[in-house]
């Protein structure tokens, strides 16, 4: 059934534009990482030459991929704690928790051997693959497009990609890591599609794809800098969207506080560090304010691409912050208009808009920065990410060299200071 409805979608060419539906909803059955793991398949011991892929993915995933521990995680210490502050029973078989660390599809989609146990395995990111595992290997007789008609989730598209990893990085409206859970226990979530795709690189860990020319013949490979944008709008889209249609209104006294700048409550009280920034409006001190760290990225990419857009993105942006001080529908009424601004802004941003003009794209985020816009942690933090993607994307050796003791200025974030941080993109600038 879902598989002739996205047939009929692609024969009407409307699959170009439409998004993708994420693996966890649909009707399409998982069959299980298992099914995936044969050693002719995905379960190579060792890369192999002679193939597009590397087929030793699934030793990979067990090896270096922290999604193959995310259920496992759930029969930890750490999670055996937070279950019982929040009187849940086992996090083993909470549905709140599986819906994150595992791939908690209903018990109708699973195939003969599905396991919960597998964490967050192949299809929770590539979708069931009920209706393109017997056809997939067929390449080139069948294609890449065929395979996405059946069903298989296009992880190599930046916004598909990032709607994937920020349905649990973020949090949907089906599933939320509440103020609640992070009261309990659970780390503080933050994200950035390009920094994250590359931390399967980091520490001895190696990721199981290659873009290489074999792949680049099969699909399109886009920039860093191109990544990081369509990540950088798709996490202010979907914040937003949380605030339009989520979790946010609880019904209860305070809005849903996940949401907010988390050191806009827990942080010492013995500075003052507020002071008045255009994109606060007349908000005034004494407010929480909403995690707005990706809307402060976009606004920075906006000044690149569309100064106008930017001035107009900045003022909406002040709009959100100053409705904080009156009521739940002014918020929602200043989100529904600052997602105007984002459309627009997407409009204008395709695969070519940023091409070999990082250098200006850093000092945009520089000049954001020196206005003070890094006043808050979470800020600050995208900003560390989007810096360091664009000083290794533009290679400058000095610049590099002080990357470590900028990304040390945010080590604690309960203490950091805005003025170092400050201080220290400055000398970057130099
Ligand atoms: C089904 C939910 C889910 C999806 C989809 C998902 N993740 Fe995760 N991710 C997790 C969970 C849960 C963890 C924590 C695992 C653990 O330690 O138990 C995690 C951990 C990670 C980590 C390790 C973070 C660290 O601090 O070292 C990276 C990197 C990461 N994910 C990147 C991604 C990227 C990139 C995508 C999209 C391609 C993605 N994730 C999609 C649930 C998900
Ligand atoms: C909205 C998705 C989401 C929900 C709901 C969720 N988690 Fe997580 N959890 C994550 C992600 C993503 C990470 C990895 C964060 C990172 O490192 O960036 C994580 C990390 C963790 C960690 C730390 C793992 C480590 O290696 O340090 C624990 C423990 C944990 N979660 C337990 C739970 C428990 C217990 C529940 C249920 C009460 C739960 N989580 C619900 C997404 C979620
Ligand atoms: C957290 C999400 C996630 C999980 C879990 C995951 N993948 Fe991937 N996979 C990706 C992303 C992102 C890419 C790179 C983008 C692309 O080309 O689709 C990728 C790429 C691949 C590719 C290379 C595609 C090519 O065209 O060269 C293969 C093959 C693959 N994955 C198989 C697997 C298998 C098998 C598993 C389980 C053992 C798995 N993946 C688990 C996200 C994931
Ligand atoms: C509007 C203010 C506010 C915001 C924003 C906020 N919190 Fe809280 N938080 C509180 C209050 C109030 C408590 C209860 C304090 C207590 O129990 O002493 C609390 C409790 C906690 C606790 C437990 C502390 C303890 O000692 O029991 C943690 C952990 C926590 N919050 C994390 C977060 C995270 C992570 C975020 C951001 C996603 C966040 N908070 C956003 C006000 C806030």
């Amino acid at each position: 059934m879902s598989k002739m409805n996205r047939l009929t979608c692609c024969a009407l060419l409307v699959c170009a534009t439409a998004s993708a539906e994420l693996p966890d909803r649909g009707a399409d059955r998982h069959m299980g990482v298992a099914t995936c793991a044969a050693s002719q398949c995905h379960g190579s011991a060792a890369p192999r030459e002679s193939s597009g892929v590397m087929q030793n993915e699934y030793v990979t995933w067990t090896r270096d991929d922290p999604h193959s521990k995310a259920y496992a995680t759930l029969a930890g210490d750490a999670s055996r704690a937070i279950a019982a502050r929040l009187e849940i029973g086992s996090a083993t078989t909470a549905k709140i928790c599986l819906d994150c660390h595992a791939d908690n599809v209903s018990a109708d989609r699973r195939g003969e051997k599905f396991q919960l146990s597998d964490g967050v395995g192949c299809e929770a990111c590539h979708g069931g693959a009920e209706n393109w595992l017997s056809t997939h290997y067929n390449t080139p007789a069948v294609d890449h497009a065929a395979n996405l008609a059946a069903g298989l989730y296009p992880t190599e598209k930046p916004a598909e990609r990032a709607k994937l990893c920020l349905s649990c990085h973020l949090g949907t409206a089906d599933k939320f890591a509440t103020h609640r859970i992070m009261a309990a226990g659970h780390p503080r979530l933050s994200f950035e599609l390009d920094t994250f795709t590359e931390l399967w690189r980091t520490a001895g860990r190696q990721p199981h794809y290659r873009v290489d020319a074999d792949y680049a013949a099969r699909k399109d490979r886009h920039s860093h800098s191109y990544v990081w944008a369509v990540g950088i709008m798709a996490e202010a889209r979907a914040r937003l969207g949380l605030v339009l249609h989520g979790a946010f209104d609880s019904g209860a006294m305070f809005p849903e506080l996940g949401l907010y700048d988390c050191h806009a409550c827990h942080r010492s009280m013995k500075s003052v560090r507020w002071r008045a920034l255009p994109r606060h409006g007349n908000a005034g001190p004494g407010l929480p304010y909403l995690n707005d760290g990706a809307l402060v990225m976009s606004m920075a990419l906006a000044r690149l691409v569309d100064p106008k857009l930017a001035a107009n993105f900045q003022e909406r942006l002040a709009e959100l912050h100053a409705a904080g001080s009156r009521d739940v529908d002014s918020i929602r009424t200043a989100a529904a208009r600052l997602l105007e601004s984002l459309d627009a802004l997407d409009r204008q941003l395709g695969p070519a808009t940023l091409a070999r003009r990082e250098p200006q794209l850093l000092r945009e985020l520089l000049a954001t920065g020196a206005e003070g816009n890094y006043i808050d942690y979470v800020s600050a933090e995208q900003a560390f990410m989007a810096v360091q993607m664009l000083v290794f994307e533009i290679g400058d050796a000095p610049m590099k060299a002080q990357l470590d003791t900028l990304g040390d200025a945010l080590t604690d974030d309960e203490r950091y200071s805005p003025a170092r941080f400050k201080a220290l993109l400055a000398q970057l600038a130099e």
